[in-house]
């Protein structure tokens, strides 16, 4: 897929974001409680984290109270907007997880990213996990980490629920389309299996899982250069 077909996909996806910015919070969002269980004890205290989609920053809070210094990277203005009151991050990049980040090399201890943010690739393209881990290599440190919440296939079947704002449709065994209720934007959400993870992630990383039903925690830490 050439950088043009990027461009339009990513366009894609953040009229879908930009849409439900304003109500991210209320009706997508977690709790602060949730996003502290998930990430105290798993981010090490004191790290530079780049943070994949950090949406409104809603993670922030937590990533603050680890005193971890924080890069966001979003390609929603909508949502960056939010983050940005937030007040809590050192930068904020407007940009796309799929195409090259504008990020110096081995400048951070943690890539993160959370809530499903990465089941939206191009096309739902499995090659593109690929240029994911050769973009974590680049940037990570020698002793850093990959923090990834991922959504399964059984998350992609648990289709519409009721009174949600997003109707999440099954398209096939690991797609599934996302309608905004409101705005009626779509957007196709994607669940990669572990091999599919170790595939992209293995040359360069030493990788570990861990499911529950709707969620796939990929963690990584990079190898070390032979
Ligand atoms: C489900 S929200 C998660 C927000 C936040 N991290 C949280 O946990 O609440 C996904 C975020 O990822 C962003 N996102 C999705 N695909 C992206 C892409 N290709 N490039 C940059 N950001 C993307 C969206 O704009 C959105 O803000």
């Amino acid at each position: 897929m050439g950088a043009s077909l990027i461009r339009s996909w990513a366009l894609k996806t953040s009229a879908f974001f930009d849409a439900v910015a304003e109500n991210y919070d209320r009706d997508l969002g977690r709790s602060l409680d949730e996003v502290r269980s998930r990430l105290d004890g798993v981010i090490p205290r004191g790290s530079h984290v780049l943070d994949l989609g950090i949406g409104t920053g809603r993670e922030l809070v937590v990533l603050d109270e680890l005193n971890c210094i924080v890069t966001g990277l979003d390609s929603s203005e909508r949502m960056l907007e939010q983050a940005k009151e937030r007040g809590r991050a050192k930068s904020l990049i407007l940009g796309d997880i799929w195409a090259p980040w504008a990020v110096d090399d081995k400048t951070h201890d943690v890539v993160m990213a959370l809530h499903g943010t990465l089941a939206h690739p191009p096309n739902g393209a499995e090659y593109h996990l690929e240029a994911l881990a050769n973009e974590c290599a680049r940037v990570l440190r020698p002793d850093g980490m990959v923090y990834f919440e991922v959504p399964t296939a059984e998350a992609m079947a648990a289709s519409f629920h009721e009174g949600y704002p997003i109707a999440i449709t099954p398209v096939s065994d690991r797609t599934a389309q996302c309608v905004d209720t409101r705005s009626g934007i779509k957007l196709l959400a994607v669940s990669w299996s572990e091999a599919a993870w170790t595939r992209a992630f293995e040359p360069l990383f030493w990788l570990s899982f861990a499911a529950s039903t709707y969620e796939l925690c990929v963690i990584a830490s990079p190898r070390e250069p032979e």
